[in-house]
This record gives C-alpha cells, structure tokens and sequence, in this order.
C-alpha cells in the first residue's frame, strides 16, 4: 500500500519538449527560415498545386493525399490482397495444477494485404524520436558489455530469439508494470510473428530516468548503456518506450488504453465542450512531488479564484470502495484539465489529452514517446512552472474569450490521441523502436542462464490477482492473431535543420503566451 503513495499516483503528466530545449532562453529567436527549409516548403508546395490541378490523380486514386494540414506525405496506393484475417485463441491446460507451456504451433509468418510493405503509408511524426532516441549509438554500434552494464538499475532482461521471448529478472518492479510491459512485447510478437529480429534490452520500469549523459562524454568515456524505460529528460539517454498501462493498469483499475479510448470517446459525444465547467481540473495524488504541493494553492476558496478546481485523490480508498470515483472516462467534465507532472512524468497524460478539454500543461520536465511531437498553442496550452495561479487563471480567461480556438487546441489533442496513438501504432512504434535497435547490436543475442521462456499463454492463462483484474484486462488487450497488413513506414530521422526549426517552434509558442500573459496581468494591474 505504501508503494500505491510513493510511486507514480496517477493523475498528471506531459512531457514535452525535446532533450534540447527545456531550458526558455530569453532571446528571440530569429525568424528567418533556412534556405533548406524554404527548398523542402517549395518542393511541397510544388507537389500540392500539382495534386490539385491534375485532378486525373485524384480521380483514379491511384494517389491520395493525406492530411495536408500535418504536412504528411503523398502516398502512392499499391493493389491489395484481401486476407481473412485469423484468431488463433489462447491454447491453455484445463487445470492450474498443470504446467502451463507455451505453444509450438502459433504461426512464425503471415501473409499481408500489402504486398510491398514499404510502400504502406507513413507512421505519425513522433516515431522520428526513435532515430534520436537511438543516436548515441549511432557510430559505436550496441557492444554486449554496453548492455550488460545497463543491468546497474534494470528490473529485468527480455531477450527475443527465434520469435520467442525470454525474460530474466533482477529486481521486483513497482506493481505491475513489468508485467503488462511484458505483455505488451508478447502481444507485438502474437501482432507480427517472423517480422522482430533477436535481441536483447534491458528495461527499468522505475520511474527516473537513469543514464546520464555527461558521464558518457569525451575521448575516453565509455560507450553508454542503453536502457528501456518510460521517459527521459534532456540530460539522460534512456530510450523511451510505451508505458505500460496500455494494456492496463490492474491496480488502480485502469482498462488497457483501446478500451479507454472508447469510453471517452463515448464520454465526449455526451457532453460537448461549450457546456462543460468554464475552470481548469486536476485530480491526483500531490505528495509525490513539491510541484504539485505548490498547483494545490491555487485552489479556489473564500479569498481567491484562480479559475482551478483542484482535488486529491485518494487510491486506497478509492480502491476500497470500488475505484466508483475515478473512472476517467467521467473524468472530461471541465473545460480545461491540468497536467502537471509527479516523481517523474506520469501516465495520467494520455488520458487528460484524450478530453477534448484544452490540457493546460505546466512546463515539464520529463517527455514520453509521443509527447515531443506535440507542440504548444495547438495541441495543449503551456503553463509557467514559477507562476502556476495567475498562469492558469489566464488560460482559463483566455480560452472563454476564445472559445472556438479553445475548443480546436482540445479537439487536436483529442484527434491525435484517437488517431496517432490508437493501439495499431503503439505496436508498430515498439516494432520499429526494436528493429532499429537491433540494427545496432555488434553481439549475437544468447539466453542467460536463468531466464524463463514467456509467451501470453504462460502469463494469461492461470493469471490470478488484483481481485481478477490482470487476467481480465490480459484477455481483453490481447492481439487476437497476426496483423493482415504490415507496420507503417518509419519516417526518416529529421533534418539537423528541421528539428531545430520544429524546437523553435516550440520555444517560441512557449514565449508568445508568457508575453500575453504578462499583457494580460500589466492591463488588470493597471485597473
Ligand atoms: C491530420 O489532420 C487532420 C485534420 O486535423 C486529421 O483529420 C487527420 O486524421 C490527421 N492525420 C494524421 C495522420 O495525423
Ligand atoms: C490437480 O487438480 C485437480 C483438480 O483441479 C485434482 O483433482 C488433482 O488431484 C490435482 N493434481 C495434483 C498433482 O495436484
Ligand atoms: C551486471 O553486470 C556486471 C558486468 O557484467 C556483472 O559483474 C554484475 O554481476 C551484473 N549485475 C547483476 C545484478 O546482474
Ligand atoms: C454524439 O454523436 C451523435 C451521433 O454521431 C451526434 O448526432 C451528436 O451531435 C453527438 N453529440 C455531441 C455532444 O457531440
Ligand atoms: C478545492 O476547492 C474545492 C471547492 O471548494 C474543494 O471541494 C476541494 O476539496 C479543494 N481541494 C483541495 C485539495 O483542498
């Protein structure tokens, strides 16, 4: 129970800006585009008016343009051919007392409808991050004695050798997050049988991230660990992967993330954004960080009103009386919703943005896989870290003067948390992030000695626990079979000079709302 307080509570968090940029230089930034940039811009333009005069191309579809507005990518449409999609259920022994072994017969390949899987379309923008994620070993390679050092802080080892997975343990994780991690790697294997190369990668399932930076610089400085966790920093190496509360979180009740995403879904077509409450909400656990100790002063009371609606939670009692307050798909009742980090970057991030709320991010320090591509003004609204109150109570005022555009920075945010990060792309982002992984590897990847074999049929099929909520959110987050398409296409890593400009961007949102911020409190304070 004590684990339930320290660790990460849940209610907020957001990552946000690239390893880069965190700190808000008090320049300006020059404005000017890069002559690279303009010839990129040029070029697309040039293929957009193309598109839409030769409107043969559109007609026969054998073109299609998509999203143009997110500057994807014109997409050529290569014949199909149907495939009956197949289930292959879970093949467990009728008895608990019986070993459960894994099965030998789950097919090592499958067919696709696309025949030419590189021609599939592009995978959303955040998997640009794998190629920087992965950019420190980008020359060296991956040595064995790279990852053997990264045992330091793992909690465990998941080796891939043949399609099958292996996983040697070092230390008890949090809960259950080794688990559903687990499971999530288990059911990309079930996803694309045949298609993840062997490997092997050690994962922290703590919280901070570990590997540091500037212990892996110079001539002589050792070649840095590579170690799998939930989220980075700017001064740190760790390679982010997907949390594991995709596929649930058992403890405190929270469905695996389709099933989440459906039941918000569902939630924001009840209430629209107008008639929801005019304020900013947060709930969540404050003790796990001082930060958070700081937002709760800006609740409302008798003396002030910073427009915020703040609110502990409570897990334990939650839990004991059937977690009936914290179903988070009740949770999109406000206008705006908080984010605020915890101990590190927490989970409840993915579920605030999917709202259709404007999530007012408090300046974060911590990113996840996707939060680096999202940007400021347009799919969130920043919120100064050392002005928390009168911060949120301008976002707040700004967003009812402005309504539509409130509405579309929360309906942005509620799109690409239905489209970009539906299920089918976390799978394929873990599929690329571990396939350009394994690229790296200088060393044949071998089974230690104390590592068990685990497939979904070992871990699903007597689970028990969590008053039954591992084995029913496992069954309800398994892949039924192998996929009928391939992943999408892993975009190319980003230009030196577009990452720059995209960071930029970035800042100089940041610093365009501090400047009508301060506006704002010089023209009341004037009053
Ligand atoms: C791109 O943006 C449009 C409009 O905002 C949206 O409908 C579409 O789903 C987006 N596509 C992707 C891949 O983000
Ligand atoms: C296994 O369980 C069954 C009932 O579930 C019981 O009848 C049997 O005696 C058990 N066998 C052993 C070896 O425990
Ligand atoms: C970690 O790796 C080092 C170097 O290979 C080894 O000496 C040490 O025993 C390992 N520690 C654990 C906990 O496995
Ligand atoms: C909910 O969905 C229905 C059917 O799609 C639509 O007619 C209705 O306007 C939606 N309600 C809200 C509040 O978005
Ligand atoms: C914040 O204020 C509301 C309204 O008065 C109250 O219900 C709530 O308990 C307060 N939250 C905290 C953390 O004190």
């Amino acid at each position: 129970m004590q684990k339930l307080q320290c660790s990460k509570e849940f209610m907020l968090h957001g990552s946000g800006l690239a390893r880069h940029s965190l700190e808000i230089p008090f320049w300006r930034p020059p404005l000017k585009r890069k002559p690279a940039t303009t010839a990129a811009l040029l070029f697309l333009t040039v293929l957009l008016v193309a598109a839409f005069t030769s409107s043969s191309w559109i007609d026969t579809s054998s073109f299609f343009i998509e999203n143009l507005r997110n500057k994807t990518i014109i997409i050529s449409e290569k014949p199909k051919i149907p495939i009956q999609k197949i289930e292959i259920p879970l093949e467990c022994t009728s008895s608990k007392n019986q070993t459960q072994t894994c099965p030998t017969n789950y097919p090592k390949t499958f067919q696709t409808e696309d025949l030419d899987p590189s021609s599939n379309p592009v995978c959303p923008d955040y998997f640009r991050w794998i190629h920087e994620d992965l950019r420190p070993w980008k020359t060296s390679g991956i040595t064995r004695d790279m990852v053997e050092r990264a045992n330091r802080t793992a909690t465990f080892r998941l080796v891939i050798i043949g399609g099958k997975a292996y996983v040697e343990n070092y230390r008890k994780a949090i809960q259950t997050r080794d688990v559903f991690t687990i499971w999530g790697v288990l059911q990309l294997l079930r996803r694309y049988p045949g298609r993840l190369p062997d490997l092997e990668i050690m994962f922290d399932t703590e919280d901070k991230p570990q590997v540091r930076s500037s212990d892996y610089r110079g001539q002589n400085a050792p070649g840095p660990p590579p170690l799998f966790r939930y989220c980075g920093d700017k001064e740190t190496l760790d390679i982010v992967f997907p949390d594991w509360s995709f596929w649930g979180w058992a403890e405190i009740n929270i469905k695996p993330w389709h099933s989440i995403l459906k039941d918000i879904r569902e939630g924001n077509n009840q209430t629209s954004w107008i008639d929801r409450e005019p304020y900013a909400y947060w709930k969540g656990n404050p003790f796990v960080d001082d930060r958070r100790q700081d937002l709760l002063k800006c609740n409302v009371s008798d003396q002030q009103d910073w427009n915020a609606r703040l609110f502990i939670q409570d897990w334990i009692l939650e839990g004991q009386q059937g977690f009936k307050q914290s179903n988070i798909a009740h949770q999109c009742t406000y206008r705006y919703k908080i984010y605020i980090e915890g101990y590190a970057w927490s989970v409840s991030e993915k579920y605030i943005l999917a709202c259709d709320s404007v999530t007012l991010i408090v300046q974060p320090k911590y990113y996840d896989f996707f939060m680096r591509s999202m940007q400021p003004v347009e799919h969130y609204w920043p919120i100064r870290d050392d002005d928390k109150c009168r911060s949120l109570k301008f976002a707040v005022d700004w967003g009812n003067h402005h309504k539509k555009k409130a509405q579309e920075i929360g309906k942005a945010a509620g799109s690409f948390m239905e489209e970009q990060l539906k299920m089918d792309y976390i799978y394929d982002y873990m599929y690329h992030l571990l396939n350009e992984y394994a690229k790296l590897l200088k060393f044949e990847a071998r089974i230690p000695e104390g590592a068990v074999e685990l497939c979904s049929e070992v871990m699903a099929c007597h689970a028990e626990g969590i008053e039954g909520r591992k084995k029913k959110f496992m069954m309800e987050s398994l892949v039924k079979g192998p996929s009928v398409s391939s992943a999408c296409t892993l975009p190319p890593p980003y230009e030196p000079q577009a990452l720059a400009a995209f960071v930029r961007r970035k800042i100089n949102s940041i610093m365009q709302v501090k400047k009508w911020e301060k506006g704002y409190w010089d023209s009341l304070n004037k009053q």
